[in-house]
C-alpha cells in the first residue's frame, strides 16, 4: 500500500524519514507492506533520498488506487480540509497532525470516514508524541472521565521554562522554540493560547462525545505573565503554567478554559518543563491518570502520525476511528465554576478582600470567585490602585 504525505514541513519530513528509513519495521508493525508513495509540497525537494516522490498536484495522489492512506501534515484549514475530505470520499483513510482542522471539522470528517468505511485518525494533533487520543478513547472509554487538565503547548512551556528558570529574554526563548520546530508558523497561536484551545476542544469533544468548538472556550495566553509574577508565585510554592482545562458539570455542560494558572509544587504538573506536555485525567473508576511526554517537535509528532498510519493499515476495511457527534455543544455558563485567584496589586487592598489570604504585602489568594465576581473585584481594586495580576489556582 502506498502512503501519501501531504506537506514536507517539520512533521511531514519526519513522517517521510521514518517511512523511508524504517520501511520494513513499519510494514511489519502494520502486517502489510507500506511504502512512501507521494510527497505533496509546493517546494522543490532539497537533499532528500526520496526526491522522485515529490508532486505538486493532489490529483495524482487521489487518482492512484494504490494510495490507501493520506497523512496530512500541512496545517491550517485549507487546503488540508479539502484534501482530506476528497481522500475519504475516494475510499482512502486519512491521518493528520492538524489540530485546527480536527477542532473545527473533526465531527464532519469522522462522519464522512464512517460513510466510506475508512478511518480518520489524529493522534498527533494533541500532545505531540504522547499516546493520548487512543488511550482516552479506548482504554478510558468507560471510565467516566469527569475532568481533564493539561499543559498542551510545548512552545509556551519551553518559553516559560527558558525565561523564568534560565533568565532568557522572550524573543530569544521564542526563537529557540522556532529553531527546534516547536512553534506554529504564526507563533501567536502558541503564545496567545489558541493552540491549547484547539487541543482542549478536541479532547473535550472526544471524551464527552459532542463537538465543543474552540470559539466556546475562553482563552488567555502567556503574554501578560511577568517575571515578577513567576518570582512571587515561586516564593509562595507555586509554578505558573499555561493550562487547558475542561470538566463536565452536573447539568451535563462542559466548563472549559485556557489560561495561565498557579500549580502547587505537589502537583505532577509543576514538574513539567521545557517542551514536555502532561495531561491529567480524572475519571470515576480510575481516579487520576497522568500522560506525559514531548508535546511538539519533528520526531515525537511524526511518531504519532506513523502510529496512526499503522493503525489504518492494520484495520483496512473496518472502521476503527474514534468518533463524536456533529451536534455542537454549548459551553457551561461562565459563572458556573468558582476558583481562587492569586492577586498582585500595587497597594494595600486588604479592605476589599476580607476573605483573602495575605501572602506578602500586596499579594493575596482570594476565596473562590466566579468569573463575574473576579471582574467586579478587579474594577474595585483599580479604583483604589492597580491590579497587576490575577491568575487562577489549579486545585
Ligand atoms: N506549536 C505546537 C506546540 C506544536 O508548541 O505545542 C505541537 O502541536
Amino acid at each position: 500500500m502506498k502512503i501519501a504525505v501531504l506537506g514536507h514541513g517539520t512533521v511531514g519530513s519526519g513522517v517521510c524519514e521514518i517511512l523511508w528509513n524504517k520501511k520494513s519495521e513499519v510494514s511489519s508493525a502494520a502486517g502489510n507492506p507500506l511504502e512512501l508513495g507521494y510527497v505533496l509540497d509546493i517546494k522543490e525537494p532539497e537533499g532528500v533520498p526520496y526526491s522522485e516522490k515529490f508532486k505538486k498536484d493532489f490529483s495524482a495522489v487521489l487518482s492512484d488506487p494504490e494510495v490507501g492512506i493520506v497523512a496530512e501534515c500541512i496545517g491550517g484549514l485549507e487546503p488540508a480540509y479539502s484534501y482530506i475530505k476528497a481522500a475519504l470520499e475516494n475510499g482512502k483513510s486519512a491521518v493528520t497532525s492538524n489540530k485546527e482542522l480536527v477542532a473545527e471539522k473533526g465531527a464532519e470528517l469522522l462522519s464522512i470516514a464512517r460513510a466510506h468505511n475508512v478511518n480518520f485518525l489524529f493522534e498527533a494533533s494533541v500532545g505531540g508524541g504522547i499516546p493520548l487520543i487512543r488511550p482516552l478513547y479506548s482504554a478510558m472509554n468507560a471510565a467516566g472521565i469527569t475532568e481533564i487538565a493539561g499543559i498542551l503547548n510545548g512552545t509556551t512551556n519551553y518559553i516559560l521554562t527558558k525565561m523564568f528558570r534560565f533568565g532568557e529574554d522572550y524573543s530569544s526563548a521564542l526563537s529557540g522554540a522556532q529553531k527546534l520546530g516547536y512553534a506554529e508558523r504564526d507563533p501567536s497561536a502558541d503564545v496567545l493560547g489558541w493552540d491549547s484551545c484547539r487541543k482542549i476542544s478536541i479532547l473535550s469533544s472526544l471524551v464527552w462525545g459532542k463537538t465543543l468548538k474552540p470559539s466556546e472556550i475562553p482563552t488567555e495566553g502567556i503574554d501578560m505573565i511577568t517575571a515578577e509574577d513567576v518570582k512571587t508565585a515561586e516564593q509562595c510554592g507555586f509554578s505558573i503554567k499555561l493550562l487547558a482545562r475542561a470538566k463536565i458539570l452536573e447539568n451535563g455542560k462542559i466548563f472549559a478554559k485556557v489560561s495561565p494558572a498557579l500549580v502547587g509544587s505537589d502537583s505532577p504538573l509543576a514538574a513539567v518543563n521545557d517542551v514536555f506536555n502532561a495531561v491529567l485525567v480524572k475519571a470515576e473508576t480510575t481516579g487520576e491518570v497522568l500522560f506525559y511526554g514531548k508535546g511538539a517537535g519533528k520526531m515525537p509528532t511524526a511518531s504519532s502520525v506513523i502510529a496512526d498510519i499503522i493503525e489504518c493499515a492494520k484495520t483496512e476495511g473496518s472502521i476503527k476511528s474514534v468518533f463524536w457527534e456533529d451536534g455542537a455543544q454549548t459551553a457551561a455558563e461562565k459563572d458556573s465554576v468558582s476558583e481562587r485567584y492569586f492577586i498582585r496589586t500595587d497597594s494595600d487592598v486588604s479592605a476589599l478582600l476580607p476573605d483573602a489570604e495575605k501572602l506578602f504585602d500586596f499579594v493575596y489568594i482570594t476565596s473562590p470567585l466566579s468569573a463575574s465576581e473576579i471582574s467586579v473585584l478587579e474594577e474595585k481594586i483599580n479604583e483604589h490602585g492597580k491590579l497587576l495580576s490575577k491568575i487562577p489556582l489549579f486545585e
